[in-house]
């Protein structure tokens, strides 16, 4: 591609998925064995809170764990070297793409943040959080996980959709289709004519809207179209 414009990417857990970190709805995913109405609403925290934190401090221990892969890295080159801006826009909540060097959107929050539910002040999480934390801000005992649950409105949107209003390719990646509003941006662009790509292990459910579509591994297609957008080997 020689046209050089902004390039919108949406990334899912897919592509951490070689990092070592579990999809959510993939057979093996962790939505198989984890009811999402008892560790991923407001609802389910204001209920029973020790649960809500243990599901988010296995979750922060994994993602610590975890290193970026081949498809983070290629990413965060094409943000590098593109000649017009690339804005990753992630789901996940790992802080991998930064880890690579890249800069995210994290429009579903972070692992690695905390939240006051009471005043909303925002702080580093340490690794294991509990229902006593205190804000240290306000001091309430309040303290949440910076994660968007379902039910509340995803972050930076104003951002995303002015991108996603001025972008010549919209490309999602490693991401099923099944969570809106990130699940309805490809219909969106789609429908003001922006080519659309898609990027994927497999076809998903919202596959027919993309004009293009890359079957395979993220760690391995991802570089490799990368690569042929800066228009050398992949590195
Ligand atoms: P899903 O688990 O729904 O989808 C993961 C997608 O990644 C699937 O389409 C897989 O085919 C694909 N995939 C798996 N391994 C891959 C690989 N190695 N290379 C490329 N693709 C691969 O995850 P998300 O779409 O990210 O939200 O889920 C969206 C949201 O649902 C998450 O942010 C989370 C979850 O509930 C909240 O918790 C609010």
């Amino acid at each position: 591609m020689k046209t050089c414009g902004k390039i919108v990417i949406l990334t899912g857990a897919g592509v951490s998925a070689e990092s070592g970190l579990g999809t959510f709805r993939d057979t093996d995913g962790l939505w198989a064995n984890t009811r999402i109405e008892e560790v991923a609403t407001p609802q389910a925290f204001a209920r029973d809170p020790a649960k809500v934190h243990a599901f988010y401090n296995m979750r922060r221990r994994a993602a610590a764990a975890a290193r970026p892969n081949a498809a983070h890295f290629a990413l965060a080159r094409l943000q590098e070297h593109w000649p017009a801006p690339v804005i990753l826009i992630t789901q996940n909540v790992d802080g991998l793409h930064a880890a690579a060097g890249g800069a995210a959107l994290q429009m579903h929050g972070a692992l690695s943040g905390a939240l006051c539910a009471e005043c909303g002040h925002r702080w580093s999480a340490p690794v294991e959080m509990t229902p006593r934390d205190l804000c240290p801000r306000c001091g309430a005992a309040a303290t949440r996980p910076d994660i968007v649950w379902f039910g509340e409105m995803p972050l930076h949107m104003a951002e995303i959709e002015a991108h996603l209003g001025d972008c010549m390719l919209f490309v999602a990646i490693g991401t099923s289709g099944a969570v809106y509003p990130a699940a309805g941006f490809g219909a969106g662009v789609a429908r003001r004519g922006i080519e659309t790509l898609e990027i994927n292990a497999a076809a998903t459910d919202v596959s027919a809207i993309f004009d293009r579509h890359i079957i395979g591994r993220a760690s391995q297609v991802v570089p490799a179209w990368v690569a042929q957008l800066l228009d050398r080997d992949p590195a």
